[in-house]
């Protein structure tokens, strides 16, 4: 989800307006998805290099996701969403994991889209975090399925399609395993001005593309 700072320097505005204005395309990414039943959407919302951020704007975006969760735990109910978490968890504020612990339980039982929420995530921290599990249960070699079930987003299917906003040609250590055979989509829009339009515009390309996974 980037851009929100450039969104909101472009406006004159401070970066937290930016993140402010970055909560309702969420809100729109989840209806949207969740009406065209795609099974599992994954927002990548902190990442294990953000806490190098500014002090305030660290605080600001705690503050922000533990509101959302709050606020939006009503609507995401209506729309069957259940949720789920990866990263550290326990790296953040307990006000955050708090909200997340009692959205994720409230939303248990649902069976509709799978928002599975990337907060304080470093993909390859998540690798190394897997090798040793396995280590520790004394595996002297591993499969490549044995780590995809050692990862955090162990049951999950791999992502078909990676969204990225505001025009940066990175993947900037997202799911590094998970997007081996992924589709890319690179999009200039910043994060808080994108909609259901340009997410039907992302899938279109998608639907257009030939998938080959190596192969011919
Ligand atoms: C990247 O833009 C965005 C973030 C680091 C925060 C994303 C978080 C939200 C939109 C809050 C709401 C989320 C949920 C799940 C309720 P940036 O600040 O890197 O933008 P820039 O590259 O233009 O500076």
């Amino acid at each position: 989800m980037d851009g929100n700072g450039r969104w909101a320097q472009a406006k004159g505005l401070p970066r937290l307006a930016g993140h402010k204005a970055g909560v309702e395309p969420v809100r729109e990414m989840v209806k949207a998805c969740s009406e065209l039943k795609i099974p599992v959407l994954t927002l990548y919302a902190f990442s294990t290099e953000n806490w190098a951020r500014p002090q305030d704007e660290v605080t600001d975006l705690m503050g922000l996701l533990s509101f959302a969760l709050r606020r939006e735990a009503e609507m995401l109910h209506k729309n069957h969403v259940r949720l789920s978490a990866i990263g550290h968890l326990e790296g953040l504020p307990q006000s955050v994991r708090t909200e997340l612990e009692r959205t994720i339980e409230r939303l248990k039982d649902n069976t509709g889209l799978r928002l599975n929420l990337a907060l304080n995530y470093g993909a390859r921290q998540e690798i190394v975090d897997a090798v040793n599990r396995l280590i520790a249960e004394g595996r002297k070699s591993i499969s490549a399925e044995e780590l995809s079930g050692a990862l955090y987003t162990a049951g999950l299917p791999d992502p078909d399609l990676v969204i990225r906003t505001s025009g940066e040609m990175r993947v900037s250590n997202f799911l590094l395993w998970q997007i081996a055979y992924s589709e890319l989509y690179v999009t200039p829009v910043f994060w808080p001005d994108f909609s259901r339009e340009h997410l039907y515009a992302a899938l279109a390309d998608y639907q257009s593309r030939q998938r080959r996974f190596g192969r011919l």
